[in-house]
C-alpha cells in the first residue's frame, strides 16, 4: 500500500514497529532513499467506538497542537528552553474514512522499554542523562505548553539512536491541559498502573505536575534496577494499588546514596511535598554527572 504524506513526498507503508491499546505504528519508507524515514500511528475507527476512545484522539490532536505552537515560539527565543529538543513533534494528522493517521519522524533507537529489556539495568550516569532529558521535556510541556503528560513510562520514551544519545517523549493520548485558576481541577484516573501516582487512585482532585514527577521516579527506579518498585506477581491490580498507597519501595544495596535520595523524593506518597522537576534538575544525582545540562531560567 502506498500513502502520500503531503510535503514529505511519497512513502510506502512498511512493517509494524509498535502496538498500543488502540493504535499500531508502522514504518514509512521513503521512495527516495535520501529522504528521512517516517512512521505513522494509525488508529482504526472500528476500534474507537466508545466516547472515551474519541477523547483519546481529540486529546492527542489538541495537545500536539499546543506543543507544536510552544515549540515554534520557543525556537524564536534568544535562549530556547532545552526541553523542546526531547519532545517528538507530529508532522501531520490525517483522517480517512477508516483511520486516523499520525505521521511523525522515525526514531531508529526504538523505545526505552525495549532498550532496558536488552540491557537489564543501566549505569547511574546513563540513567541520570535520560532522566535529565525527561525532566527537561516535562518542564517544557508543563510550563511552556501548559500540558501534563500523565502516561510517563519507558514505552513512551523513544531513543534517537541505538547509542541512546537523546530521548524523545511520545504518546500524548492521556495528557491534558493543565487547569487554569478558573478551570475545574483534574480528577480522572489514567496511565499505566505500574507508573501511576497514588493520588490517581482516590478519584478526587489532583495536581498534574506531581503525577508526572512520580512516574519519572518510577522510570528512574526501573532504569537503575531493571524492575518496578511496586508490582504484583499475579498482576492483580488491587494488590499493586495497595503497595503504591503504602509506598515503601525496596532499594537494592547497589544504589548510591544520591540515587536513593532522589528516588525517595520522587516516589513520595504526599503529592504536595513530593520532589518537583526542579528537585530533579538540581539534585546531586543529576548535577554530579550532568554538569551544565540542567540550567533553567
Ligand atoms: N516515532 C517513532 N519511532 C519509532 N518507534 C515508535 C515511534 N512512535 C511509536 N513507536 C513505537 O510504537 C509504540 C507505540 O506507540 P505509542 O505512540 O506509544 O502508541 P500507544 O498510544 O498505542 O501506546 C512505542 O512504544 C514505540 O515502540
Ligand atoms: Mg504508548
Amino acid at each position: 500500500m502506498s500513502i502520500t504524506v503531503p510535503d514529505y513526498g511519497p512513502y510506502t507503508i512498511g512493517r509494524p514497529i509498535g502496538k498500543g491499546s488502540y493504535g499500531t505504528v508502522y514504518l514509512l519508507i521513503p521512495h527516495n532513499p535520501s529522504n528521512p524515514s517516517l512512521c505513522v500511528k494509525r488508529y482504526s475507527k472500528k476500534k474507537l467506538c466508545q466516547p472515551h476512545h474519541r477523547k483519546l484522539i481529540e486529546n492527542e490532536c489538541m495537545v500536539n497542537s499546543l506543543l507544536r505552537e510552544a515549540i515554534s515560539q520557543n525556537a524564536a527565543q534568544q535562549t530556547p528552553h532545552p526541553g523542546a529538543n526531547y519532545i517528538m513533534q507530529l508532522l501531520y494528522v490525517e483522517e480517512t474514512s477508516t483511520c486516523y493517521h499520525f505521521v511523525m519522524p522515525y526514531a531508529p533507537g526504538g523505545d526505552l522499554f525495549t532498550y532496558l529489556e536488552t540491557r537489564k539495568k543501566l549505569s547511574e550516569s546513563e540513567a541520570a542523562k535520560i532522566v535529565t532529558q525527561l525532566a527537561l521535556a516535562l518542564d517544557f510541556a508543563h510550563r511552556c505548553a501548559g500540558v501534563v503528560h500523565r502516561d510517563i513510562k519507558p514505552d513512551n520514551i523513544l531513543l534517537s539512536d541505538s547509542m541512546c544519545s537523546s530521548i524523545l517523549l511520545i504518546d500524548w493520548g492521556l495528557s491534558t491541559r493543565l487547569p487554569g485558576p478558573d478551570d475545574p481541577p483534574l480528577s480522572d484516573c489514567c496511565g499505566s498502573p505500574l507508573y501511576a501516582a497514588p493520588e490517581l487512585q482516590y478519584k478526587c482532585d489532583y495536581n498534574g505536575e506531581p503525577v508526572d514527577c512520580w512516574s519519572t521516579g518510577i522510570v528512574l527506579y526501573a532504569l537503575l534496577t531493571g524492575t518496578c518498585p511496586f508490582d504484583d506477581p499475579n498482576n492483580f491490580v488491587p494488590n499493586l494499588y495497595r503497595k503504591i498507597r503504602e509506598c515503601a519501595p525496596h532499594y537494592p544495596s547497589h544504589l548510591s546514596a544520591n540515587a536513593k535520595d532522589l528516588l525517595n523524593k520522587l516516589i513520595h506518597r504526599d503529592a504536595s511535598t513530593r520532589g518537583t522537576i526542579s528537585t530533579i534538575l538540581t539534585h546531586p544525582f543529576i548535577t554530579g554527572t550532568q554538569k551544565g545540562a540542567c540550567e533553567l531560567s
